[in-house]
């Protein structure tokens, strides 16, 4: 299917320059997924969203808090402390901090001395779909927009996997990585997907969409389907469509009807950036598998869980050399044009200058 703004791939060389989308910031009026539920416990978690340092807490009540890890006292990071009991302790003079930011003991204040009346930024955060998310811009824009939707992360009918995205580059080299798949042969001994053609373009002020046709090496539609994600030889190219998203901040793929994509990403400053990538697996074609208890699915969930790891490790790895070859070429000749022959990337470096633009207005 061929829409309005479709465009054609097989352009003659385009030059592009990428200078300002490589270092600029990002529209922090949205949620950023800064951890996994699980990787927040009784210890503290020191996290950083666009360069602002946030440590993450649990309350004694498991309600998760967030504020700003910098001691008001010497500027040290709070999260080189500890929790006690519903507070933040500075590991450096033992100041303690309550989840509203005030500052509620100094060990050795004396007698005619009050407690300063210092409070850290506090930030709104929820738990949604197994992850910690963050919103660091204008709180009071916060409920405005909602995080990113994973329907598929309680879906008993979904197997999910979850690995994480270390990169030493720009924000910008990875959504440009997530959204052109012409990059498929980067990954052809993982047998990701093969022969992708870009069919349809579609931008607005927050997204991007994506259409390809490509062909998938996956089928799920036998009850030991799953075991392709671990023995090539029951692999067979067929065709499916393929669809990506940009959907500002965060990224969301399909695979025809077997396979879901999420990547949250979350960028530090201009040179890393943190994402979780999320694969689901769907079993939405074994109709027997409905009818039988919720809890032996809730188990068979439970259990398949992180069955595409390995691939999405490999993959991953694949992927950080070129952002990371990307950004270091950058630095060295940052005047140096790319020739580009998906237009899908100039949809994705318009969508990240309006975005941060925006978020620039909002803070003025
Ligand atoms: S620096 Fe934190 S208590 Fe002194
Ligand atoms: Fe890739």
């Amino acid at each position: 299917m061929i829409g309005e703004s479709t465009v054609q791939d097989t352009s003659p060389d385009v030059k592009t320059t990428s200078q300002s989308v490589r270092s600029i910031g990002i529209n922090p009026n949205h949620w950023y997924a800064v951890a996994r539920s699980s990787e927040v416990q009784t210890e503290l978690v020191g996290v950083v969203v666009w360069h602002q340092a946030i440590v993450l807490f649990r309350d004694l009540t498991g309600q998760i808090h967030a504020l700003e890890d910098r001691c008001p006292h010497r500027q040290v990071k709070l999260s080189h402390g500890q929790r006690v009991g519903d507070r933040l302790e500075c590991a450096y003079h033992g100041w303690q901090f309550n989840s509203a930011g005030h500052c509620v003991e100094v060990p050795y204040l004396a007698e005619q001395q009050k407690l300063p009346n210092c409070r850290l930024r506090r930030y709104p955060v929820r738990e949604q779909a197994g992850f910690i998310w963050l919103f660091p811009g204008d709180a009071e824009q916060a409920e405005r927009v909602p995080p990113l939707s994973l329907p598929e992360w309680d879906h008993l009918n979904y197997i999910g996997s979850v690995a994480v995205i270390e990169c030493q580059a720009h924000y910008s080299f990875l959504m440009e990585n997530l959204m052109d798949m012409y990059h498929g042969h980067l990954h052809q001994d993982y047998q990701a997907w093969a022969n992708p053609v870009l069919q349809d373009l579609q931008e607005t002020n927050d997204r991007v969409d994506a259409h390809y046709e490509a062909q998938s090496y996956y089928k799920i539609d036998k009850i030991w389907s799953i075991s392709q994600l671990f023995i090539p030889a029951l692999r067979q190219l067929h065709p499916e469509p393929l669809n990506v998203s940009y959907i500002y901040p965060h990224w969301s793929a399909s695979l025809g009807q077997d396979f879901k994509l999420y990547c949250l990403v979350c960028p530090i400053h201009e040179t890393a950036t943190k994402a979780y990538l999320i694969h689901f697996t769907s079993l939405n074609a074994f109709d027997n598998l409905h009818k039988l208890p919720i809890a032996f699915r809730r188990f068979l969930k439970n259990r398949l869980f992180g069955s595409a790891n390995r691939i999405l490790n490999g993959l991953i790895e694949q992927d950080v050399l070129m952002m990371e070859d990307e950004q270091q070429a950058y630095l060295n000749e940052p005047d140096r044009r790319n020739y580009e022959l998906n237009r899908t990337i100039a949809s994705v470096q318009r969508l990240i200058q309006k975005q941060a633009n925006y978020g620039l207005e909002n803070i003025e």
